[in-house]
């Protein structure tokens, strides 16, 4: 009644913002990402008799309060399909510092999944493994899958049809992409409680939500023909287009830092010298810069060189989910 799996964080370049269903993360519309491989959640869950409650460790330390409380209504789902009542032990260990706001929510929930859908021996293919990690997370339904990933929004109520599938491998395209540090200051709001807000208060939510299918189209056009150009057009549209539409919410949610600008107009400024480069911002003030791998090194010295960058961490495209066989080695799901 224990398994060990690993997981990748995957960063949207066509983004999801808005739930159709809360309680069940259906997300309004689609989105699409890449597994970034290099940034590694390893989680191993043990479920007991013998245990009285579900204790959650990351790293070193013990987690209580809203957190654990989040991990365990999410393990009543895998014990309630398992059929039984067996509290469990999770150990989970990210190798990225959590605080970098690259969707550690994402590699976390789908290693939480598999492990724990792996330990109580669940008859589950990555398609049910994809939904059931969607209900710890909406993007981690992408982690499920390596490479290129299309999330699918789903018509069903129940949410069965809502779960991610690969759209081209890992191996496809040799990206890079640098998480660049802003800032080690306050959380940013969390994700679901911001896009209720957008959803409900803000003018442009329908116009973006209307705006997303066209946008998978093209990034997933552009990725099949690697067209970086493309690519980087419809990404950088996408996340500002998440980012008005959240920042014209009542009140405003605003993620950028003075910094996080100053990075858009660096990434501009080197595209203009003839460095294909494009960013991407998630719900924090940290931005991701892709380019193309020969061109790596010369744009880390670029962003390197600006001032107040902190650390950069490097990421490559990476495989899906992964389960830890007694040896040690990985497999597939
Ligand atoms: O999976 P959540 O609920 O943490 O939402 C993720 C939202 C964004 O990271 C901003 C966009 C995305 O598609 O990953």
């Amino acid at each position: 009644m224990k398994a060990t799996a690993v997981a990748h964080p995957n960063i949207a370049l066509v983004k999801y913002w808005g739930k159709r269903n809360v309680a069940l993360n259906l997300p309004a519309a689609g989105s699409f990402s890449l597994t970034l491989a290099g940034l590694t959640t390893r989680t191993t869950v043990k479920f007991d008799k013998g245990f009285e409650s579900d204790m959650v460790m990351m790293g070193e330390r013990a987690v209580g309060g809203p957190k654990r409380d989040r991990v365990s209504r999410f393990l009543d789902r895998v014990r309630a399909a398992a059929g039984i009542q067996h509290r469990a032990t999770v150990y989970t260990h990210n190798d990225f510092p959590t605080a970098a706001g690259v969707a550690s929510s994402a590699s976390g929930f789908a290693a939480l999944a598999a492990a724990a859908s792996r330990a109580l021996n669940l008859d589950m293919d990555t398609q049910g493994l994809s939904v059931l990690a969607r209900l710890g997370s909406g993007s981690a339904a992408r982690s499920v899958y390596g490479g290129f990933v299309e999330m699918l929004p789903g018509k069903r109520q129940d949410g069965s049809d809502a779960h991610a599938v690969q759209v081209l491998p890992e191996d496809h395209w040799d990206l890079v992409c640098f998480v660049v540090l802003t800032t080690t200051g306050e959380k940013p709001m969390g994700s679901t409680e911001a896009m209720t807000s957008t959803a409900q208060t803000s003018p442009y939510y329908n116009a973006w939500v209307d705006s997303v299918p066209r946008d998978i189209g093209k990034a997933k056009m552009a990725a099949m023909k690697r067209d970086f150009r493309a690519l980087g057009e419809v990404a950088e549209h996408s996340c500002l287009k998440f980012h008005a539409s959240a920042i014209a919410s009542d009140p405003g949610i605003l993620y950028w830092r003075g910094l996080t600008v100053e990075l858009i107009h660096h990434v501009r400024r080197l595209r203009e010298t003839g460095i294909d480069v494009f960013f991407t911002i998630d719900a924090g003030p940290h931005v991701k810069v892709f380019c193309q791998a020969p061109s790596r090194s010369a744009v880390r010295a670029m962003l390197q060189g600006l001032e107040g960058v902190g650390q950069i961490l490097e990421a490559r495209p990476g495989p899906g989910v992964q389960i830890e066989r007694p040896d040690g080695s990985l497999e597939p799901y």
